[in-house]
């Protein structure tokens, strides 16, 4: 049972990292923002930079803890990886 468990979760986390595109920022997203929701919550969002930073800031007063450099470092990346669409 126990090891059902840990390979239902080892997989679900995969899914979503497997959503995420690679660059510099996806570890430190990964790292701070999936303690309470899955990282699933970003994919098939967008924002400008502003956007993200006003998310980011919602989820550090939520309880998100992380430093400056990571916190610019996952707006640097989401703002890239999920960017606005220009229309
Ligand atoms: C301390 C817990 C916690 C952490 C850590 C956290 N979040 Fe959240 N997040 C929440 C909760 C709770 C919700 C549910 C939405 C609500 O109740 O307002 C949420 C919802 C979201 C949503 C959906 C918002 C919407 O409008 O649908 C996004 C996007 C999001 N989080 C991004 C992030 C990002 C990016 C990080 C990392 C910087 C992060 N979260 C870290 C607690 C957290």
């Amino acid at each position: 049972m126990k090891t059902f468990l840990a390979v239902l979760l080892l997989s679900s986390s995969a899914w979503a990292a497997d959503q995420l595109p690679d660059g510099p920022g996806k570890a430190t997203l990964i790292k701070v923002c999936t303690d309470c929701h899955g990282a699933e919550v970003v994919t098939g969002m967008a924002h400008d930079r502003q956007g993200w930073k006003e998310i980011v800031d919602q989820m550090l007063e939520k309880g998100a803890t992380a430093d400056e450099k990571q916190i610019k470092e996952i707006i640097d990346y989401l703002a890239k990886a999920f960017p606005k669409k220009s229309r």
